[in-house]
């Protein structure tokens, strides 16, 4: 079979030489002309890569818009790929083929695991992210992360989640890929996923009888990770100035947030004890309001 194809091959060879050199074969014969839909005859992978992966390069030009003049009149009729492609920073890159493999099936793109600088010439945001907050993805390569165009990998594939709790969709909750250092969360992160990392104010405040045990630490740690918000932000100051004059915190009588000293208003308006202050203070608190 082989041999008998190479045998044909040989023969519409020797035929295409004078087709090649444009030789009418008989006085008042037209030229014979070599045109794409001849290629198929002998050259197999091509034509079929084209037909299926070929993409622009199958619908906008032909073999020959490439391939202009066949061996053994033209020796290496093979294209630069700035013959056509010209204007864009993507097309200074130099090996094209390095990542279109195959110039027939052009979208079909691999590349190695140390790609930066190319993806720049088509996505410049992400390398800004990556520079304005640095961290230890700032020195990895692109393609280190995205080793196929386009393919977005998740976080576990390279990292363990902080507990069993937060699963590989809920990593973008609180983390960007290009800024993960830079931590924010909306207001419905659950607490129990900050307790990964916070044992200590989870398990006070849920220990606690005070009604911050109802709030969420994001309730109070708004928006951003380290946010450390002043008691007074919420409340004011809900005591005389007479009486604030004498203590430089409230945590002087309140102890902390997450853990309200011995709190226990009682219901129907009678006062609670006053919390223990270090100062043990002879006055009482103003009441509210
Ligand atoms: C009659 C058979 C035949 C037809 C038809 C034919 N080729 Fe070829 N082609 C060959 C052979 C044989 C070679 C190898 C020639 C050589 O190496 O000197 C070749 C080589 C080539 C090369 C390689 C050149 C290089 O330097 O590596 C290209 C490209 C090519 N052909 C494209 C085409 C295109 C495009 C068409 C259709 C427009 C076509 N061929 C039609 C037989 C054919
Ligand atoms: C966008 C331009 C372009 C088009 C369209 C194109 N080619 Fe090519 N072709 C190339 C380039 C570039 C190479 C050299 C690839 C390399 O160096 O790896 C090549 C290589 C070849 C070769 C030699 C190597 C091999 O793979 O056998 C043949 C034969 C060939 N092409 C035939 C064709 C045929 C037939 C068509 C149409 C069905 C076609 N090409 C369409 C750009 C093109
Ligand atoms: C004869 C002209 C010509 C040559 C040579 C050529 N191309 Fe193209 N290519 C085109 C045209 C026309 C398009 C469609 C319009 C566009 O996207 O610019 C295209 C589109 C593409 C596309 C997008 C394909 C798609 O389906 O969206 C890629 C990738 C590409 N070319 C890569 C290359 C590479 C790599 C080379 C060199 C190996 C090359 N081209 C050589 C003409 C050419
Ligand atoms: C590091 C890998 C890499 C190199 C090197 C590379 N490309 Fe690309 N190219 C890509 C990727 C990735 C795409 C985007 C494909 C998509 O849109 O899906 C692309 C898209 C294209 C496109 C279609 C989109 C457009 O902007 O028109 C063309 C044409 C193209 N490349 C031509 C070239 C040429 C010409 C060269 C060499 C000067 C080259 N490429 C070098 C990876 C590369
Ligand atoms: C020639 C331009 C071009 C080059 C070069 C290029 N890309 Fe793209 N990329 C695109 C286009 C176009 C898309 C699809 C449209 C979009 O979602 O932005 C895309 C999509 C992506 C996506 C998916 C985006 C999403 O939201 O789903 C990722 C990830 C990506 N590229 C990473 C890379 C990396 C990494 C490189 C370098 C190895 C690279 N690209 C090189 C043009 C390019
Ligand atoms: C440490 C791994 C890592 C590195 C390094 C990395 N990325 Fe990403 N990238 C990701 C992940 C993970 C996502 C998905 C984020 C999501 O789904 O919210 C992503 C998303 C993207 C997207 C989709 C749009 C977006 O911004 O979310 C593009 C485009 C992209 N990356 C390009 C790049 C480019 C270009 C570089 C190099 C400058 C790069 N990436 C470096 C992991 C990485
Ligand atoms: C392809 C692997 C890969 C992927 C995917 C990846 N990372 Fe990383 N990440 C790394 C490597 C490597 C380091 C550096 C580790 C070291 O040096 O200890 C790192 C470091 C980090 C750091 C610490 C940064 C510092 O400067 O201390 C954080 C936070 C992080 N990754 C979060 C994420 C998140 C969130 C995602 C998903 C959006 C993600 N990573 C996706 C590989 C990856
Ligand atoms: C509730 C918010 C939150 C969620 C959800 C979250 N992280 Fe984090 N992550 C953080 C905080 C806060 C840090 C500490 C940052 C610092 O040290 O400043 C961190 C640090 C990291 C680090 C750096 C090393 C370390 O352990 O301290 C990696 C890696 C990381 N996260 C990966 C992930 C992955 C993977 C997921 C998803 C499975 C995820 N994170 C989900 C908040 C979160
Ligand atoms: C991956 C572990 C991790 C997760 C998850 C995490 N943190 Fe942290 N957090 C840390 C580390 C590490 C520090 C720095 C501790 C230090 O500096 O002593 C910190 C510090 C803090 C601080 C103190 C800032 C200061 O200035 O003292 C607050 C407040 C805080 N985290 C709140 C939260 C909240 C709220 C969540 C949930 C949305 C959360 N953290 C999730 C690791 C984490
Ligand atoms: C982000 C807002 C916020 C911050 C910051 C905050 N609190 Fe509160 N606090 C609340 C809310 C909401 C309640 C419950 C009010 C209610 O249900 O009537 C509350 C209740 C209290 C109560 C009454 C407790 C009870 O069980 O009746 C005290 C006392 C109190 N806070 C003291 C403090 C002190 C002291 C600080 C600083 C260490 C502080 N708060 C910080 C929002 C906040
Ligand atoms: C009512 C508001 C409030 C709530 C709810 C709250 N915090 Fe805090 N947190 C504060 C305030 C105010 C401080 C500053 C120190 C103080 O006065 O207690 C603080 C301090 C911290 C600190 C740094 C000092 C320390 O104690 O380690 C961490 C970490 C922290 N909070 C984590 C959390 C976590 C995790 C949760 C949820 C389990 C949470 N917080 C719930 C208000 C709150
Ligand atoms: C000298 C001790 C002391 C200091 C300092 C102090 N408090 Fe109080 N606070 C009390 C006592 C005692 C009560 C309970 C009194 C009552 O319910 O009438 C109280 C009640 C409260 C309540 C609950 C009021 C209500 O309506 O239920 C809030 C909120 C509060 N304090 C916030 C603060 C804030 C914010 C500061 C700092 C600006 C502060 N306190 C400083 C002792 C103190």
């Amino acid at each position: 079979m082989r041999v008998a194809r190479l045998f044909n091959l040989l023969a519409a060879l020797a035929l295409f030489c004078c087709i090649g050199t444009a030789w009418a074969a008989e006085p008042g014969q037209a030229p014979a002309t070599l045109n794409s839909s001849d290629c198929q005859k002998c050259h197999e992978k091509p034509p079929k890569d084209i037909a299926e992966k070929g993409g622009k390069h199958k619908t906008e030009i032909t073999c020959q818009d490439c391939h202009v003049g066949h061996p053994p009149k033209v020796k290496h009729p093979i294209p630069q790929c700035s013959m056509c492609h010209t204007g864009k920073p993507h097309f200074q890159l130099k090996d094209c083929l390095g990542c279109h493999r195959n110039p027939h099936t052009p979208k079909v793109i691999t590349f190695g695991t140390n790609v930066t600088d190319a993806c720049l010439t088509c996505h410049k945001p992400q390398i800004e992210q990556l520079k304005a907050y640095p961290s230890k993805h700032t020195s990895l390569a692109c393609s280190f992360c995205h080793n196929v165009h386009g393919k977005k990998p998740d976080c576990t594939q390279c990292h363990k989640s902080h507990s069993s709790d937060i699963t590989k969709n809920e990593c973008k909750l609180c983390h960007k890929a290009h800024q993960p250092l830079n931590v924010t969360y909306k207001a419905d992160t659950p607490s129990k996923y900050c307790a990964a990392c916070h044992k200590r104010p989870f398990n006070l405040l849920a220990n606690s009888t005070a009604k911050h045990s109802k709030l969420a630490c994001v309730y109070c740690h708004q928006n951003k990770h380290k946010t450390v918000p002043k008691c007074t932000d919420c409340h004011g100051v809900p005591h005389p100035a007479s009486l604030m004059s004498k203590f430089a915190k409230c945590q002087e009588c309140h102890n902390i947030a997450h853990d309200l000293n011995h709190w226990s208003a009682p219901a129907g308006g009678a006062k609670p004890a006053a919390p223990a202050a270090k100062a043990a203070p002879a006055k009482k608190p103003a009441t509210k309001k």
